[in-house]
């Protein structure tokens, strides 16, 4: 280019020269519209407290995959009380492992949006869709929709649920502002846009338990059901709302600083909580996108950056957290070699049942190892 320039005469180059630099001043200005003015986020800065220190491991590594190939980014897992473990897949299938180690699809949905996925106390699943709202799944219904609307708005963003033995159902709205689609939006913008609800189905009333949440994610129920734990994912913690005894009604911090964003959290037999962590939200990562609003509108514009950020991470850790709000023990693939973006942990019969967004299986670790 520069050479072919050098042959042209002097008014041409200077005239090349000014088309140039209108065209880069164009282009400039351009992207600085684009990034600014039509950015979709409204961010605020946001400084991530140093995550608590655990000790990285590849102990995940041993885990043994279950229906490889046949789960589509199998993001959550339940088991029911007969022992058959139930997973919603990314095509719209709940997909089932029956006790003599077969997998079957068992039922489905015309969505790509199914999410957290608890069992019902009267049989079947209680499934989140983050487009359609709460739906309950039986073997002789299929699907149907308990709850889609909310004030008169259509429920979206369902991520996680839970029902109490007195009928009750917990439910997180990750955001109120950004689509499943759009997540990382609400994580750019660091305003709180969660919620966790209550749904009571005798009076077909929802109620908010709590607001302004960081990305509403996983939601349990301690095993005297005295209180309730929801995960706000970007802030790196969980906090807890009690139901029942003399804190009825307060809400405190469960645990926080945890080493990455809590995803799914789901009780354990002996009281404790099983908790994933995404490790894309990890106080380096996230300090890293939270420095300066520039960096937020930048990677909020162009979404193939905020991928090449986030696909750059391949790591697995999952946490069990006592009733007390203290790391016990973790597991991880610090390596991502064989398990990443780790989303839910469930414990049955002494083994860990591992979902994640980015496998086509459900991971299973033995908690005690054979000698
Ligand atoms: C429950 O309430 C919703 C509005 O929140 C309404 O659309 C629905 O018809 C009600 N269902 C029953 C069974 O009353
Ligand atoms: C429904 O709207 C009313 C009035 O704005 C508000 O007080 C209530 O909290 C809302 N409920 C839910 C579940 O959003």
């Amino acid at each position: 280019m520069a050479s072919n320039m050098n042959n042209l005469p002097l008014t041409t180059r200077n005239q090349c020269v000014t088309l140039t630099s209108s065209l880069v001043l164009a282009a400039f200005v351009a992207l600085t519209v684009q990034v600014f003015y039509f950015s979709p986020i409204d961010p605020l800065l946001f400084e991530p407290t140093s995550s608590a220190s655990s000790s990285k491991n590849n102990q995940l590594q041993n885990l043994i995959k279950l229906g490889e190939g046949f789960l589509k980014q199998p993001e959550d897992v339940c088991v029911d009380k007969d022992g058959i473990l139930y997973t919603a897949t990314r095509d719209g299938w709940i997909k089932r492992l029956v006790r003599n180690g077969n997998w079957e699809n068992w039922k489905h949905i015309d969505s790509s949006s199914l999410l957290g996925i608890t069992t019902a106390k009267d049989g079947g699943l209680i499934v989140c869709d983050a487009t359609l709202g709460l739906l309950k799944v039986t073997e002789e219904d299929g699907f149907s929709v308990i709850l889609s609307q909310v004030n008169g708005s259509q429920l979206l963003f369902a991520d996680d649920v839970i029902e109490a033995s007195d009928g009750n159902i917990y439910f997180s709205v990750a955001s109120t502002k950004f689509g499943l689609h759009n997540w990382h939006l609400d994580v750019l913008e660091a305003r709180p846009h969660g919620k966790l609800l209550k749904y009571n189905p005798m009076s077909n009333e929802t109620v908010i338990v709590l607001d302004d949440l960081a990305f509403a994610n996983g939601v349990a129920l301690s095993k005297e059901e005295d209180y309730v734990v929801v995960c706000e994912t970007w802030k790196l913690r969980c906090v807890r709302h009690w139901l029942k005894g003399i804190n009825k009604g307060k809400t405190d911090i469960f645990i926080e600083n945890l080493p990455g964003g809590p995803d799914n959290i789901n009780l354990a037999p002996d009281g404790s909580f099983w908790i994933a962590l995404i490790q894309q939200f990890s106080y380096e990562r996230l300090r890293f996108v939270h420095t300066s609003k520039v960096s937020k509108h930048l990677v909020a514009s162009f979404p193939w950056l905020f991928n090449l950020i986030n696909g750059a991470v391949k790591s697995a850790m999952v946490v069990n957290v006592g009733a007390e709000g203290n790391i016990i023990r973790n597991f991880g693939d610090n390596e991502g070699k064989v398990i990443s973006f780790l989303t839910s942990a469930v414990e049955f019969e002494d083994h860990l049942y591992l979902g994640s967004l980015n496998t086509d299986f459900v991971g299973k670790f033995p908690l005690s190892s054979p000698n």
